[in-house]
């Protein structure tokens, strides 16, 4: 599909998200933390405690000097505490490894706590220009029912084939952007229940659709 991107990249100019609190903004400390909270959290719940969470941690160096105690508690409510936990721990480590300057690396970034590769590449291609696709949850959804992917994309086979599409779908210019389309299109089109497919970029050339399997992708974890 050599004009995937292509697809995306117009639809998102049109349709999607440009004016959220952690948009227009190449501060990694900022893009890691919304990263963060929406890995599990939509966008409605994350923004106020996002906000707060800036206005008491303004910088790394405030949330890293900060007792973990602290940390939990302005994170009490969204869930998932494991993050809050890793995150005060990345940022101690940042201190520490990286004088208090946030990584460039990709690479170097999965290496700090609760850091992920898929997290590690959105935080480089928005805050520092990287050429680097992302997996997350949405973005497998949209990759498999548009490709038509069978198996669970949890599983290391399926997951490996969809980094190696994800990797061959990069554009050579704006990554930002089409990995932003591509988050975006799977929260707000390509939903896991009832997809809005006539709204979709893809529609015309998405695999589940035209096989009438966009409820059966992508498949469930087996059991
Ligand atoms: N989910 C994870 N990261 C996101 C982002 N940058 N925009 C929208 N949804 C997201």
């Amino acid at each position: 599909m050599k004009d995937f991107a292509a697809r995306l990249i117009r639809w998102h100019k049109r349709h999607g998200r440009h004016d959220l609190p952690w948009q227009n903004t190449t501060d990694p400390y900022r893009v890691w933390l919304s990263e963060i909270m929406l890995q599990q959290t939509q966008v409605a719940t994350v923004i106020p405690y996002y906000l707060r969470f800036l206005d008491r941690f303004p910088q790394l160096a405030d949330l890293a000097a900060a007792p973990v105690e602290d940390v939990m508690a302005l994170w009490s409510g969204l869930g998932y505490y494991a993050r809050a936990r890793n995150l005060h721990a990345a940022a101690r480590a940042v201190m520490a490894q990286h004088g208090g300057k946030f990584p460039r690396n990709p690479v170097v970034i999965a290496q700090l706590p609760g850091i992920g590769r898929s997290t590690a590449n959105s935080i480089a291609t928005f805050c520092f220009g990287a050429h680097a696709p992302i997996l997350d949850g949405n973005v497998k959804r949209v990759l498999c029912r548009a490709f038509g992917i069978e198996g669970f994309p949890g599983s290391g086979a399926v997951e490996k084939q969809l980094w190696a599409l994800a990797a061959e779908l990069m554009p050579s210019r704006h990554a930002a952007i089409h990995n932003q389309a591509q988050m975006d299109l799977g929260a707000m089109v390509c939903t896991r229940g009832k997809p809005r497919c006539e709204a979709c970029p893809l529609t015309d050339i998405c695999v589940a659709r035209a096989t009438g399997r966009t409820a059966e992708l992508p498949q469930a974890k087996p059991r």
